[in-house]
């Protein structure tokens, strides 16, 4: 049921079940982090192997020695000045975090979520929140109280509703290698903003063996409808003849006859109403039955280098 009733979550979360909630990223599938059986819930309604582990979600940067030690001082620097906002720390984790939740891991991911419903509800409640995003594995995340109602319908007693997602892509993901940040996966944060804060970062460099984290796996956050990628859907359209195609693009509509449907990010050409809109468009495009859907390579820069990491990961890879 979706409700903005906090007070029903509440009574969910202290009896170890799985609600979902908002945040200023993407909606998550939330449980007691300290409770083995209520992460277990979220790995089982969610399909997700339990190698894959969870964002931590605590009330504020007070309460994070209890879920982290070891904290280097850029980390620090970091959650002072971002949370509570669309940033995930890697830290070594604190005895008392159950193994369920990093997936045996030594380290944990954990952040302060940035909407103000999840913040009370973080207040009320005396135990920290597992949560995924509450999406089946691999499919598109979702930014809406309805997009999670699409996916779970009768599974979630109660899915509180935050409105739209105001950032609309998930967290920004920053470990640390010799106390130096590594960036895991690019988010709503920007690596300009990091960088601001902290000077040059690193990034992750994935090994195909052993995905550390399911949000670098190569096809993830994909559609059902088989969707493509390109510079130029004009001509990329060509290739295509007699199919049913929709479009996804970032400021300025394409007019061909064969597209069925377009989704504009942002007629303004702005970036971050383009992240916020993303998955809406993407889910509204799924749903249209369509043979296929192209996508425009977004601009490399800022929140268009998330976005584009997302698009790569949507599109089929043979
Ligand atoms: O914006 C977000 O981060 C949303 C909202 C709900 O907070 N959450 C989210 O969670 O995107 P999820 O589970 O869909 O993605 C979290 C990513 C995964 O790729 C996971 O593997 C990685 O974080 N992760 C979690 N714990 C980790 C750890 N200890 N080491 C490395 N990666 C980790
Ligand atoms: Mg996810």
């Amino acid at each position: 049921m979706i409700t903005k009733n906090i007070n029903k979550a509440i009574t969910e979360l202290i009896q170890d079940n799985v609600v979902a909630i908002p945040t200023e990223t993407v909606y998550g599938l939330a449980g007691n982090a300290f409770s083995e059986l209520a992460v277990n819930k979220i790995f089982s309604l969610k399909k997700r192997p339990l190698h894959n582990p969870l964002i931590v979600h605590i009330s504020s940067i007070n309460e994070l020695e209890t879920i982290a030690i070891n904290i280097p001082d850029k980390a620090k620097k970091l959650a002072k000045k971002f949370w509570p906002g669309s940033l995930t720390l890697i830290l070594d984790k604190h005895p008392d975090v159950p193994y369920i939740v990093t997936a045996g891991n030594e380290k944990v991911a954990v952040r302060v979520p940035n909407h103000p419903l999840t913040l009370e509800l973080l207040n009320q409640l005396r135990f920290p929140l597992a949560a995924p995003s509450a999406n089946p594995f691999g499919s598109i995340s979702p930014t809406s109280a309805q997009h999670v109602l699409d996916y779970f319908s009768d599974q979630l007693e109660v899915i509180l509703d935050g409105g739209p997602c105001e950032n609309g892509i998930e967290s920004t993901i920053v470990g640390f290698e010799n106390n130096e940040p590594i960036v895991y996966r690019l988010g709503a944060l920007t690596i300009e903003e990091i960088e601001n804060e902290v000077g040059p970062v690193k990034f992750h460099v994935k090994n195909n063996q052993t995905p550390i984290a399911p949000g670098m796996l190569s096809r993830h956050y994909a559609p059902k409808t088989e969707t493509f990628l390109t510079n130029n859907i004009k001509s990329f359209i060509k290739t295509f003849p007699n199919k049913k195609i929709g479009v996804l693009v970032f400021s300025k509509s394409i007019d061909d006859s064969q597209i069925i449907h377009t989704e504009i990010l942002s007629n303004q050409g702005k970036l971050e109403e383009a992240a916020k809109n993303l998955y809406a468009a993407l889910h509204r495009l799924d749903e249209k039955n369509l043979d296929i859907i192209i996508a425009e390579i977004m601009p490399d820069l800022g929140l268009g280098k998330a976005m584009n990491d997302r698009l790569q990961r949507a599109i089929k890879k043979n």
